[in-house]
């Protein structure tokens, strides 16, 4: 009999999920461009749910109708180079499911050209790493909805579960999946850099260390806090470093790497006019860590030109509900980046739904994910969830400690992108009246670009 599903890509995310896949008692056939990597997987695998294939006809063959092929190569020009390679082997009907992070555009672009030609094909976001993906990741996909019948069941046993609901569901048509988990890892920079303000807010005013910072985040991650990143922070804290007698944590060059998920989601963000700037921030800074040569040199030209406060163990607490308060926004951004999106690609979007689905399996899992369904579920149309009642008196109750937080940060000179750039969201979307009149007069003024009054109709324009 043939098999029920195809992976081909056996580095770890495919090696990982064909496993999975096989523990739900599916049958997988599996393929990789060098067969090194298929001998090893087989060598090392003790179901006999998997098959490897050592080459693409082969594999092909070997699959049940419609043949359901999960890609998981690299974004870029190895899809395109397998598709290729395997068109001529499909049957119309066979459906390509692309579990990498591709960029959601391609995936349209793919969709299009396979749709057209008599295949279906789907972009499906997959998050929750190496883990994830052997345990239950959160899955996105994007396709279409007729063909997802084929796929849906095993997406649905292979995913995460949450609160006994499965960390999968049907995103939209063509991108929407791989733009769904493109924005997951938006937010995912914002909401790291955010927790690495924190640490550097603790670690500079109230001089914490390593295995203090650990109680901390262990005990905010007993709170509206808990989430998969700060269960993490905590247990990087307490991790002592083998080759000296630092925590592992001091041993780390402070310069970050990214792979252009977060910088996808600044451009898609510009180019859809909605502003995400703790995001975008976040992006940014990596960016400017990166380049720790130059920092170097700037350090030792300007020495130290603020004056650190020193603040106490009171002072954990105010910076914990400017964390959470950040993080609202970050989210709030998020959201409002993928409503918009929905509008512009016709995807109908169910941002309820993806909330839920984010909520176990991937990076940015946590409990308050479970009010942003809320406040999606109450109001599909929330124009941003700075609107939604509980976020609201969240944010009430915090903004005075969050300014507190910001401004110690500020005056003592230690960088919180993040948590400002969150506040200065969360006021210019509060301002009833911004100076943006001024601006307009200057537009007007150098280039005749017309402004609108606030006492009648029409466009204007002064001889300045
Ligand atoms: C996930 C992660 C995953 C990943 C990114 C991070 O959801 O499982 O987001 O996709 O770790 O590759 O990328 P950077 O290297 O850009 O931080």
């Amino acid at each position: 009999s043939r098999q029920n599903i195809g992976v081909i890509g056996l580095a770890v995310m495919g090696k990982n999920l064909a496993l999975n896949i096989a523990d739900h008692g599916y049958t997988v056939s599996v393929f990789n461009r060098s067969g090194k990597r298929t001998q090893e997987l087989l060598a090392e695998c003790t179901t006999n749910n998997i098959e490897g294939y050592f080459s693409l006809e082969e594999f092909v063959q070997s699959l049940e109708r419609p043949r359901k092929i999960i890609l998981m190569v690299k974004a870029g020009s190895p899809v395109n180079d397998i598709i290729k390679q395997l068109k001529p082997c499909l049957t119309p009907g066979d459906i390509i499911i692309d579990g990498g992070n591709s960029y959601f555009a391609d995936t349209i672009n793919r969709s299009r050209k396979l749709e057209a030609e008599g295949f279906h094909y789907f972009g499906v976001g997959i998050s929750g790493g190496e883990e994830g993906a052997r345990r239950g990741p959160a899955i996105m996909p994007g396709g279409d909805v007729g063909a997802y019948e084929s796929i849906g069941q095993i997406l649905t046993d292979i995913s995460a579960k949450a609160e006994g609901e499965p960390c999968c569901r049907y995103i939209g048509g063509d991108g929407a999946g791989h733009f769904v988990k493109m924005v997951h890892n938006g937010i995912e920079y914002a909401d790291m850099q955010l927790i690495c303000e924190a640490y550097s807010i603790l670690k500079g005013v109230m001089h914490m260390s390593p295995s203090d910072l650990h109680e901390v985040f262990k005990e905010w991650n007993q709170g509206e806090l808990n989430s998969y990143l700060i269960g993490i922070t905590s247990d990087i804290f307490a991790k002592k470093d083998t080759d000296s007698d630092h925590y592992l944590v001091d041993m780390i060059l402070d310069a970050a790497g990214q792979k252009g998920t977060g910088k996808w989601t600044g451009q898609v963000a510009l180019e859809l006019g909605i502003p995400i700037p703790t995001i975008t921030g976040a992006v940014f800074e990596r960016y400017l860590s990166s380049d720790k040569a130059t920092r170097m040199e700037a350090g030792k030209l300007y020495g130290d030109c603020a004056k650190t406060k020193q603040r106490g163990a009171d002072f954990v607490e105010p910076v914990r509900k400017a964390l959470y308060a950040s993080k609202i926004c970050a989210y709030a951004q998020g959201f409002s980046l993928m409503l918009e999106a929905s509008r512009q690609y016709g995807w109908k979007l169910n941002l309820s739904g993806i909330a839920k689905i984010f909520r176990g399996g991937c990076i940015i899992r946590a409990q308050f994910l479970n009010k942003i369904a809320d406040a999606y579920s109450d109001d599909s149309e929330l124009k941003n969830l700075l609107m939604d009642n509980y976020f609201k008196t969240v944010i009430e109750n915090y903004t005075q400690a969050w300014r507190d937080v910001v401004a110690t940060a500020v005056t003592s000179g230690i960088s919180v992108p993040g948590f400002s750039s969150a506040l200065a969201y969360f006021d210019s979307y509060r301002t009833e009246t911004l100076p943006m009149n001024l601006l307009q007069a200057q537009r007007d003024y150098f280039g005749a670009h017309t402004y609108q009054r606030i006492d009648k109709e029409g466009t204007y324009h002064t001889q300045w």
